[in-house]
């Protein structure tokens, strides 16, 4: 139901109650839920233990954890304050919040830089989600029983190599994603309902499994003794893209999630949950990978196959095996389902906003141009392997300039607006904390800390400091 619409008055602007055109979540949980669902996806599970194993692991994941503090939770507090005072797309929201705080329109770019990264990382996001649809058929038709490491490994070699294959499922996920996003809100808040709790008991379980069988010990020592030698700059923009991509920060998804988020729900407390949430997702998928990886002699370093090269290994040789690991990739098909509809949702709302388009056809328009560009990242696998821009394969080279450049520019720019555009009473009002202090704390993590780090990490990165 549409109720109230934010109008182009600049008088009443800020005293109507706004309700975006595209509904809003039923409680908070269901925000919760759908923001959880959002940050909690291939990010945490395939993405967050291959880059650890590339990046050294303890002191990685160090400034990682540091990254989501005093980075993410700020910036993604201040992106659902933003969402939600604009109550429209984020580029509408950018648009209409700039004009609020008498600031040049230019702000709305920061929308579309959103738009495009929405549609660059989902057209790779949604390849790899393709492979662990495949991999829930294989684990449960029991390929992999009894398999070495060796036997996995070669199966994920001819996997990819197969560009039809991959296609084909990278094809049937944009499907099911079109699906989900054609309904609107409450199709996305049905799905992720059920999804992210069963994740998580799975996941636990696959701990205790390589807490038994696996090298946990080492693994433990691998992830959590901090051996700084092993850091670079890179590395340390690998892990602050990271913090950025697993919270779903810098693109607009969590600020078109604001936006439908009722009025009296407290962003701060809300932001820690799923910022907690996210967090704890990574570490238990750490902690389910590494033992197997270093019991089977296998690579930390072995790059994106790494989850594909390990799991089936462990379901391969438990009791129940072909259930459980094809439970599992199923719950990471959902937790990546419900990350890629919010990477859509931005470009979405805007056609249907500013285009006057139906959802449906909205979605048809953006999943067909998403679903074009993602066959790059499909060949990058095969065909391409061998053609290297800057050293990277297409693939590379999008997750670079898309979680290490566009997310953490974003960010900056949302922590700029938030934290010296706009009005330190419109930022107190949205946010509604009953503490001083910890409003006191969030704008200087936002105005100073925040801002200072991207820049720092960018300026180093590029070799000027
Ligand atoms: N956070 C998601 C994940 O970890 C990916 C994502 C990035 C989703 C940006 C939306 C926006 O898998």
């Amino acid at each position: 139901m549409i109720r109230l619409i934010c109008r182009e008055n600049d008088n009443d602007i800020e005293f109507m109650k706004k309700i975006s055109a595209q509904g809003e979540w039923s409680t908070r949980l269901a925000f919760i839920f759908a923001a959880t669902g959002s940050a909690v996806g291939l990010g945490n599970i395939w993405k967050f233990p291959y880059i650890t194993g590339e990046n050294g692991g303890g002191a990685f994941v160090l400034v990682y954890l540091l990254c989501i503090a005093l980075i993410g939770v700020p910036i993604m507090m201040a992106e659902i304050l933003l969402g939600r005072r604009g109550r429209q797309s984020p580029i509408n929201t950018m648009r209409d919040l700039a004009k609020e705080a008498g600031a040049k329109p230019y702000w709305r770019w920061l929308g579309w830089l959103g738009v495009i990264a929405g549609f660059l990382i989902l057209s790779y996001y949604s390849v790899i989600a393709g492979w662990a649809m495949a991999y829930f058929v294989r684990v449960s038709t029991g390929v992999f029983e009894g398999a070495t490491a060796d036997g996995v490994s070669s199966i994920f070699g001819q996997f990819v190599a197969d560009p039809e294959k991959l296609l084909a499922w990278h094809s049937l996920f944009m499907i099911m994603t079109m699906l989900v996003v054609a309904r609107g809100v409450k199709g996305l808040e049905r799905a992720v309902r059920f999804l992210m709790p069963a994740l998580l008991v799975l996941l636990l379980l696959l701990v205790v499994y390589a807490m038994e069988q696996g090298d946990f010990a080492q693994a433990l020592n691998f992830l959590f003794s901090a051996d700084f030698s092993k850091i670079t700059s890179e590395s340390i923009l690998t892990a602050m893209g990271h913090a950025f991509f697993t919270l779903s920060l810098g693109m607009g998804a969590i600020m078109v999630y604001g936006s439908y988020l009722p009025d009296k729900v407290s962003i701060g407390s809300t932001t820690l949950i799923i910022a907690l949430a996210d967090t704890a997702v990574a570490l238990l998928a750490g902690l389910a990978i590494f033992p197997l990886v270093f019991a089977n002699g296998l690579e930390p370093s072995s790059g994106p196959g790494l989850i594909f090269q390990t799991l089936p290994i462990a379901f391969g040789h438990m009791d129940y095996g072909s259930v459980f690991g094809g439970l599992f990739f199923l719950l990471l098909v959902f937790a990546a389902w419900s990350s890629s509809i919010s990477l859509i949702e931005p470009a979405v709302a805007w056609l249907v906003e500013n285009k006057n388009m139906s959802r449906m056809r909205a979605c048809i328009l953006s999943g067909t141009t998403t679903w074009l560009l993602g066959i790059g990242t499909v060949l990058s696998f095969n065909l391409t392997a061998d053609v290297r821009l800057f050293d990277k394969t297409f693939f590379d080279l999008l997750d670079y300039l898309t979680a290490n450049i566009m997310l953490p520019l974003g960010g900056l720019c949302i922590a700029l607006f938030v934290g010296w555009v706009m009005s330190r009473d419109d930022s107190m009002a949205e946010l509604k904390m009953k503490r001083p202090l910890a409003y006191g704390i969030w704008i200087f993590l936002l105005k100073y800390i925040s801002p200072t780090a991207v820049l720092i990490v960018f300026l180093n990165v590029i070799g000027i400091i």
